[in-house]
C-alpha cells in the first residue's frame, strides 16, 4: 500500500502507553490483551461504576485464560493476573490520561457524531505524536477522523469479540493515514499477539462485510420457512466448521449491533439485496431482546 501523506512525528513510533476510551466488552477486552502483553493501559469511561465493572470483567476473563495457560502452575497464574492488573489504570478524565498516550483507541457507542465530538476534543488535548484509532465495526474511519487535525495519524483498529480469544485485528488505513502510522498500528497488533490484516476504509472492512450479510441471509432463510434456527445453526457448525451458528453468533454479537450495522449500510445502498432487512430481527430488537447480554435473543440465556 502506498500512502500519500507522511508524518515525521510518528516515525518508527513504538506504542507502549495506550488510552482506551470505552469500558464495555470491546474496550475492556482490548485493555486486557494490551496489559497482558506488557503495555501500560488507561481505561476511560464516564463513571467509576462502569470502570469497576470493566475491571471485574477483565479479572474474570484473565482467570479463564490463566486456567488454561498455567494449568499446572496455579501460583504463577495468580502472579500473572496481579501483574496484568497492575498495568491497567482506570480514569474518568480522558483529557488527562491521553497526555502520556502513544495510542488513543476508541471503543464507545457506534454513533458518528458522538465519536467525532470525542476525537475533536481530544485532538486539542493530546500530544502531537499520539496516534488516534477507532474500533468502529461499521462507520467510515474517514468520517470519524474528519473532526481532527491529525488525519495522517488516524486509523482503524478493529478487534473481534471475545477479544482475548479472537486472533485477528483489522488495521484500517484511510487515504490520508501515513505509512508510519499504519506501520505502528500493524506492529502494535503484532505486539498484542494478534495477526493483523490490512484493510481499506470500506463498509465492514473484511470480516463484517462478509459476516453480517451471511447472518442476515440466515435470518431471511429462516423467515422464508426454509429451516429452523436450530437446524441452521447445526448445519453451519457441522457443515461449514463455524464455531457458532449464525443465530448463536447474532445473539453473541448483539441483535442491536447487527441491526445497527445493516440499517446503516442499507440506508447508503438501499437496493443492495445483501442489506435487505429481516422483520424477525427488527421485532426482537424492538422488544429489547438483544441476545446474550439481555438474557434473550433468538435463544434464552440464564
Ligand atoms: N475470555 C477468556 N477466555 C475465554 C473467553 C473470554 N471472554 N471466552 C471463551 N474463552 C475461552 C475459555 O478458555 C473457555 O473455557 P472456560 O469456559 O473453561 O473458561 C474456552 O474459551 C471455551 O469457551 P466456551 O466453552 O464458552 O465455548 P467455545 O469453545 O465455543 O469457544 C468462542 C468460545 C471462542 C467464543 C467460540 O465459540 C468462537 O470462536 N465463536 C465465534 C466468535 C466470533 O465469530 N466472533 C466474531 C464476532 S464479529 C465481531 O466481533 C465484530 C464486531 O464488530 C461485530
Amino acid at each position: 500500500i502506498s500512502r500519500a501523506f507522511s508524518s515525521s512525528v510518528v516515525k518508527n513510533a513504538v506504542i507502549k502507553n495506550v488510552t482506551i476510551i470505552g469500558g464495555g466488552q470491546m474496550g475492556a477486552g482490548i485493555a486486557q490483551v494490551a496489559a497482558s502483553t506488557g503495555h501500560t493501559v488507561t481505561l476511560v469511561d464516564t463513571s467509576e461504576d462502569i470502570l469497576k465493572k470493566s475491571r471485574k470483567g477483565i479479572e474474570g476473563s484473565l482467570k479463564r485464560v490463566v486456567k488454561k495457560k498455567f494449568a499446572d502452575k496455579p501460583e504463577a497464574g495468580e502472579e500473572f493476573i496481579q501483574k496484568v492488573m497492575q498495568n491497567v489504570s482506570i480514569s474518568t478524565d480522558a483529557g488527562a490520561s491521553v497526555q502520556t498516550a502513544d495510542l488513543l483507541l476508541e471503543a464507545i457507542v457506534e454513533n458518528l457524531k458522538v465519536k467525532q465530538e470525542l476525537f475533536g476534543q481530544l485532538d486539542k488535548l493530546a500530544p502531537a505524536n499520539t496516534i488516534f484509532a477507532s474500533n468502529t465495526s461499521s462507520l467510515p474511519i474517514t468520517d470519524i477522523a474528519s473532526s481532527t487535525n491529525r488525519l495522517d495519524r488516524f486509523g482503524g483498529l478493529h478487534f473481534f469479540n471475545p477479544v482475548p480469544m479472537m486472533k485477528l485485528v483489522e488495521v484500517v488505513g484511510t487515504s490520508t493515514t501515513s505509512q508510519e502510522t499504519f506501520d505502528s498500528l500493524l506492529n502494535f497488533s503484532k505486539a498484542l499477539g494478534k495477526t493483523p490484516v490490512s484493510c481499506k476504509d470500506t463498509p465492514g472492512f473484511i470480516v463484517n462485510r462478509l459476516l453480517v450479510p451471511y447472518m442476515m441471509e440466515a435470518l431471511r432463510l429462516h423467515e422464508r420457512g426454509h429451516g429452523s434456527k436450530e437446524d441452521i445453526d447445526i448445519a453451519m457448525k457441522l457443515g461449514a466448521g463455524y464455531p457458532m451458528g449464525p443465530f448463536e453468533l447474532c445473539d453473541y454479537v448483539g441483535l442491536d449491533t447487527v441491526k445497527f450495522i445493516i440499517d446503516g449500510w442499507s440506508e447508503k445502498d438501499p437496493h443492495n439485496p445483501l442489506f435487505a432487512p429481516s422483520e424477525l430481527l427488527n421485532k426482537l430488537v424492538a422488544e429489547g431482546k438483544y441476545g446474550k447480554k439481555t438474557g434473550e435473543g433468538f435463544y434464552k440465556y440464564k
